[in-house]
């Protein structure tokens, strides 16, 4: 007889607190706050290092400290040669977040610090971390198109150094401005499948999904598909008819809406203006006011990232990459924080298997 009474069950966890968290807050009803302060104030005023300082540190930066820590990750971007002679050896169609992945997993070798999670030793391996991710994805990219891979500009921010790597040319201000807002954004978001991933195991491979953060690639590929905003509402109620998800619609905790997406879709139009591309814009506006007249279901900041990072000129397979460039810091912070208060994170799951029953000699099962 089971000696156990049938506990709760919440499939995908959903709604279960896991664990404290002094990092992130996601309100519900669609606020976003990293360590207290509103990311709306921070998203368009902060670079993405003040904000990951934030993040590992508890407190913002002044100013020698910004510097400082600007500089020290700047001074971490280069890759082990080695680690750069593993990416070439990658078939050249591997997906960049297979050779993130992989190159995560290899960086840890490298690191002095690999068996010391002390506070300490975990900001260190954060600051190395947050650097390499953005290295590991513009070398990749670079690498499997038969290119070399640049030399590091270390006068340049995380942001302006991504945009170099990748293309070879130094980026205009707004150009760095926008993406520092972008990695923003995405820096954090509390229990989010691949942060609770990263307290337990490894991130990198969870954030591929196409529920998580895959979704940004997938938003792309719909969005071509429809092409022109008066395919939008036939498109989407042709797909909604037979049963399909919709890359960049509703979030597991953000029920009235994605408090990212006002700021990322202003920066869609933005950019539409500044390309001639005014097509994508409305394209999302549509499939919003659909989507919520169907299904009561919001954009998430993934549909809009996806046309932001096709006008700033990114290859749509890069779109998980660069939210991995920005979450690291996220993953960081609660991997430092998980390990400043751990308790082992085991589980329990529902058995739905057969009840109790006699075991039955070979001879008893025919054959
Ligand atoms: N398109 C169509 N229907 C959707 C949908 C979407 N994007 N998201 C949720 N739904 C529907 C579900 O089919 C379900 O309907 P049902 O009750 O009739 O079965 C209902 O809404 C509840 O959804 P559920 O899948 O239980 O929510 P969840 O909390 O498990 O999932 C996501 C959250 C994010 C995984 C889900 O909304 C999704 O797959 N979105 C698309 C991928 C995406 O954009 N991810 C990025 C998240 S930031």
């Amino acid at each position: 007889m089971p000696t156990e009474k049938k506990p709760e069950y919440s499939p995908g966890l959903a709604g279960v607190i896991a664990g404290e968290t002094a990092i992130c807050w996601v309100d519900p009803a669609a606020g976003l706050m990293y360590r207290g302060y509103d990311i709306h104030d921070m998203a368009q005023k902060a670079s993405f290092e003040e904000v990951a300082y934030l993040l590992l540190n508890g407190e913002l930066p002044n100013g020698k400290q910004l510097v400082e820590f600007t500089q020290q990750i700047a001074a971490e971007r280069a890759l082990p040669g080695a680690v750069i002679e593993m990416l070439r050896l990658l078939p050249s169609k591997t997906h960049p977040m297979d050779m993130l992945r992989t190159g995560v997993s290899m960086l840890s070798a490298f690191d002095k610090d690999l068996s010391d999670n002390s506070h300490d030793a975990n900001i260190r391996k954060s600051i190395r971390l947050i650097a390499r991710v953005s290295t590991l994805i513009t070398d990749g990219w670079r690498i499997s198109h038969g290119e070399q891979a640049l030399p590091e500009k270390t006068d340049l921010t995380q942001a302006g150094n991504f945009f170099y790597k990748l293309e070879g040319k130094v980026p205009q201000d707004w150009q760095i401005r926008m993406l520092d807002t972008i990695f923003n954004l995405y820096a954090d978001h509390e229990f989010n499948a691949s942060t609770f991933a990263a307290r337990v195991t490894s991130a990198v491979a969870t954030l591929k999904g196409p529920l998580h953060g895959g979704a940004n690639e997938e938003s792309m590929k719909m969005l071509e598909e429809i092409g022109t905003p008066d395919r939008a509402e036939s498109w989407l109620m042709k797909k909604l008819g037979t049963k399909e998800k919709i890359m960049g619609f509703g979030h597991r905790v953000y029920k009235e809406g994605d408090s990212r997406v006002p700021v990322m879709r202003e920066i869609a139009r933005d950019l539409g203006k500044r390309t001639g591309k005014e097509n994508w814009v409305p394209i999302c506006e549509k499939l919003e006011e659909v989507m919520d007249r169907e299904k009561h279901l919001c954009a998430n900041v993934d549909l809009y990232a996806a046309p932001v990072f096709w006008m700033l000129g990114f290859p749509p397979e890069l779109n998980t990459p660069l939210f991995a460039a920005s979450r690291v810091a996220g993953w960081c912070a609660h991997v430092t924080e998980q390990h400043d208060h751990n308790r082992l994170i085991r589980p329990r799951s529902l058995y739905v298997g057969h009840e109790l029953r006699p075991y039955p000699d070979s001879s008893a099962r025919g054959g």
